[in-house]
């Protein structure tokens, strides 16, 4: 052993040479071949150049079953440490594809693990690049115990510091569910996947005949699923996101987002003054509101294809990190379902968990009618967007820019669920529900009985919409601070969030709430 090396520094360097290699050249360029990075290549994209500090790089695993002794890689198949984005501390694991396929077993697991410890005591994001065939299948249940582990410190980590994971590969069976604990998800088109199961047991199974792109692909996952938050056409895209949410995010849940240097000066947008169609049932986009309102080009949509009835996203206002959650009326009216509620919910705990003040732009007509909705339970996803506003303690301002009716106005973070400030535009229609719809069911008898039930519709209906289609009852209530002409929004926002900067507010002592899963 000692003839092999010049000198115990020599041994040093050669054990590098090799880590660093990983699974080898062959197994590097097949890696290269589908399009794919390497472990580390896709580490110095994610970092600040010469900022990486690797952690175990020398360890291997202990098993010899399968002749698993003969086939031992330094690293074990994933390399973990931590280093900088722009500036700030990110912990960092990246499996290694070309050793063992990036299989996970005890010592995998072991590094990940340890540097989930060291980003929580030290209150810093980690960022896990996942490329691994599984559970190393030689090593049996010790694999699914180092998934266990994971699992675990996820669920602690949870709330405490941002976790991101980009899927750069393969990511199937239980494998999954460590990307599903943490906060936001990227996939990569055409190279990533997930699944609990494949697509040859749901043929075995289900008699289903699907591709592994179809079943799991980066877009069934964010246009089905919403499983993932992001996609980017290719690998260096996906890390570019990442560095992007983290810059909306402070690093753990005791500070603040960074906020950026800004000077107060003409904050007018009369553009908004013209946003709003003529007739209230025409579609406008919200996302033209959003970009007028917060900072030039910072709307960071999440989510952006799952759900589209809400649009959720990060932004600047005035340098400072917002979290906007707007209703979009030219996606079903922007009505609430299922799925917008349970995506907005998200958002919402998120922003919350990490002291991210939440915008809300509402334009709502209500909850979707219809045993679709029923049967598949929208009394219980449609709760957890209520009850994920009622208990968020970030500054919360609400602006209602058009249709705030029914149920669906108390859920959009309205007055009498803790939001802090409520303005709306005069275009705003603060109500039980639509004209037309009340004027039937309360004159229904009338309009019956009328010569001309048409007319009287239309006169009953306009005798409603006299009496409540405007914001004035509810600012006669106070349930809305100000009616605020639209092109003053942006000025109005950032006097609000900076005058709540400071906001303490404590939700009653509790072990957990039960969230309405
Ligand atoms: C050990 C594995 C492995 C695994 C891949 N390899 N997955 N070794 N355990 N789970 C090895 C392969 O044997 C191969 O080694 C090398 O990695 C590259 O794999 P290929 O198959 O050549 O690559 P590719 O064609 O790209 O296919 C990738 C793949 C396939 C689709 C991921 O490897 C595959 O199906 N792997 C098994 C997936 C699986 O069933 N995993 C267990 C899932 S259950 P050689 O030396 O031959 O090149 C699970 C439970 C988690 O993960 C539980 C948590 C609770």
């Amino acid at each position: 052993m000692q003839n092999q090396f010049n000198s115990p520094v020599d041994r040093l360097e050669k054990m590098r040479e090799d880590a660093l290699k990983g699974g080898g050249e062959k197994r590097i360029e097949a890696q290269h071949s589908k399009g794919k990075l390497t472990a580390r290549e896709r580490i110095s994209l994610l970092l600040d150049p010469g900022t990486f500090e690797e952690l175990g790089m020398l360890v291997t695993h202990r098993s010899t079953n399968f002749g698993l002794d003969k086939q031992k890689f330094l690293g074990d198949g994933v390399v973990t440490g931590y280093g900088k984005v722009n500036g700030r501390l990110v912990y960092v694991f990246s499996q290694d594809f070309t050793v063992l396929g990036g299989s996970l077993a005890e010592a995998h697991a072991e590094k990940i693990c340890k540097i989930m410890e060291l980003a929580l005591e030290n209150g810093a994001p980690v960022v896990g690049l996942n490329d691994s065939g599984g559970a190393r299948i030689q090593e049996g249940v010790v694999s699914l115990g180092g998934y266990a582990d994971i699992f675990y410190r996820n669920v602690q980590a949870s709330g405490v510091v941002p976790q991101l994971s980009l899927i750069m590969g393969p990511c199937a069976g239980g494998a999954v569910y460590s990307p599903a604990l943490t906060d936001f998800t990227f996939m990569v088109e055409g190279s990533s996947y997930m699944f609990v199961t494949g697509p040859n047991v749901v043929k075995t199974v289900t008699h289903e005949e699907v591709t592994s792109e179809e079943l799991g692909g980066a877009k069934t996952h964010a246009t089905k699923s919403g499983v993932t938050h992001f996609t980017a056409p290719h690998e260096a895209a996906a890390i570019e996101q990442a560095k992007t949410i983290l810059g909306f995010l402070p690093q753990n849940c005791e500070e603040d987002p960074i906020a950026l240097d800004y000077t107060f000066g003409d904050e007018k947008r009369p553009k908004l003054d013209d946003l709003i169609p003529e007739n209230a049932q025409q579609p406008y986009d919200i996302r033209e509101a959003i970009s007028e309102i917060v900072d030039s080009d910072t709307f960071f949509e999440v989510q952006k294809d799952y759900a589209e009835n809400i649009v959720v996203g990060y932004a600047r206002l005035a340098g400072k990190s917002v979290g906007v959650v707007a209703n979009q009326p030219a996606f079903l009216a922007g009505v609430l379902d299922i799925h917008a509620s349970i995506k907005a919910a998200r958002f919402v705990r998120t922003c919350d968990a990490f002291n991210v003040p939440l915008l809300v732009l509402e334009d709502v007509p209500g909850f979707l009618p219809g045993t679709d909705q029923e049967w598949n339970g929208i009394i219980t996803h449609g709760a957890k967007l209520l009850f994920a506003f009622s208990e968020a303690t970030v500054p919360r301002v609400t602006v209602i820019t058009r249709k705030a009716y029914g149920g669906a106005y108390d859920v959009m973070n309205s007055r009498n669920i803790g939001a802090d400030m409520v303005y709306s535009w005069p275009t705003a229609e603060i109500a039980v529900m639509g004209a037309k719809g009340a004027a039937e069911i309360i004159f229904r008898k009338e309009i019956k009985d009328a010569s001309d039930p048409a007319a009287k519709l239309a006169e009953k209906e306009a005798e409603y919409a006299e009496l409540f289609a405007h914001p004035y009852n509810a600012a006669s209530r106070g349930y809305v601070d100000e009616v605020i002409n639209p092109r003053d929004t942006r000025e109005k926002l950032i006097k609000a969030f900076d005058m709540l900067k400071n906001k303490v507010r404590n939700n009653p002592r509790k072990k957990h709430g039960n969230l309405p899963l």
